[in-house]
């Protein structure tokens, strides 16, 4: 298990027969070693698969939101990776639970747990950390009187990005991919004017949607599909395309795992993490499968930081690499699969 459904389980007693939202979980077995009236919460498709085979659809939702379950015992947050999604999902969870109910935060210490104080405290009173160890914390509020209902708008932001050809309006939520702006890679991406050729494109990781946004409408002749691990980023690909009137199908998939058939193009700035080392095991298993869903001589065009060792991958796994453009950061890169 995880080390933050450790630390969970450590305090049983607290969670043992509740009825219990658990926002964030890794997808590990806690939920079945844990006797409760679990009900789950995941933006993560990835997690959402691994915990479907366990918990049914109503006690498992994936969503950019909250869902609303009713006479709550307590609820859970397990601390994201970004601050700003931790304050997004509290303001959804604390007005589901009555005065007098707990509401926890659990995570690393690496991973921001120590800011869980600031973030309880719009949403009540007696704030104390309960258990530390594994390198995480565990910390409680206990809910007092009734809180602001949550409102997706204050939430959500719509930002106007000018290109040489066309005016787009992004839609944004916090935590979602360079939230409120434009990414300086995405940027050089767009600024590459060589036409997709005609037929299915794909956009991988398509964040709020804003390559195949601006794509699709400078390739009439080209169809969108665009995938996203993220119950955030795919709503707001979902309402980026239809402020800008662009027809697009927008679905989850990790990976390319729900990704089927063959694409004319596969466009993306791929996600990769950054640790001690760059890792570039995602691109690379990326790279890797992306050649069974593109047709013979079908491009992927991708930008990437103009340090990762991508050509070479590339090469090995598609075919030919070119630089189309590039800065002193970011490099757009092109390669058409064989056939
Ligand atoms: C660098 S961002 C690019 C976002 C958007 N295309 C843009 O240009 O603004 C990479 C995106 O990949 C998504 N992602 C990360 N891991 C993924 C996975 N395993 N499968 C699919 N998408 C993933 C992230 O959620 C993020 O939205």
């Amino acid at each position: 298990m995880d080390n933050t459904s450790q630390i969970l389980e450590r305090s049983a007693e607290l969670f043992a027969g509740q009825r219990l939202l658990l926002v964030n979980p890794p997808a590990d077995s806690l939920t079945s070693e844990l006797p409760a009236d679990w009900h789950i919460w995941t933006w993560d498709y990835f997690v959402q698969q691994g915990l479907s085979s366990s918990l049914d659809e109503p006690h498992l939702s994936f969503s950019h939101l909250c869902p609303q379950v009713e006479e709550l015992d307590g609820a859970i947050l397990v601390m994201p990776k970004a601050i700003e999604r931790a304050e997004y999902a509290l303001a959804q969870m604390a007005p589901l639970l009555k005065a007098g109910c707990p509401l926890y935060v659990v995570g690393e210490k690496k991973g921001g747990v120590t800011r869980a104080e600031k973030l309880l405290a719009p949403y009540g009173s007696a704030i104390e950390k309960l258990d530390s160890a594994r390198h995480c914390q565990l910390w409680r509020s206990v809910v007092q009187g009734e809180i602001e209902a949550f409102q997706l708008d204050d939430w959500q932001r719509s930002v106007r990005l000018e290109f040489s050809d066309q005016t787009v309006d992004l839609v944004s939520l916090p935590g979602v991919f360079s939230h409120g702006r434009l990414d300086e890679g995405s940027q050089l991406l767009l600024e590459e004017k060589a036409p997709l050729p005609a037929g299915k494109v794909l956009d991988f990781g398509c964040g709020a949607g804003v390559l195949a946004t601006v794509l699709a409408r400078r390739n009439p002749d080209s169809r969108f599909e665009l995938v996203d691990v993220d119950a955030m980023a795919l709503y707001c690909a979902t309402q980026t395309l239809s402020q800008n009137d662009v027809q697009a199908q927008v679905y989850p998939s990790d990976g390319l795992s729900d990704v089927h058939g063959r694409f004319a193009a596969v466009v993306s700035n791929p996600p990769f993490h950054t640790g001690i080392r760059h890792d570039t095991s995602i691109a690379e298993a990326f790279f890797n499968e992306v050649t069974r869903n593109l047709l013979p001589g079908g491009e992927l065009r991708i930008v990437a930081n103009g340090f990762l060792k991508y050509p070479p991958l590339i090469e090995t796994h598609i075919g030919s690499c070119r630089v189309l453009r590039e800065n002193n950061r970011f490099k757009v890169y092109s390669a058409a699969a064989p056939g």
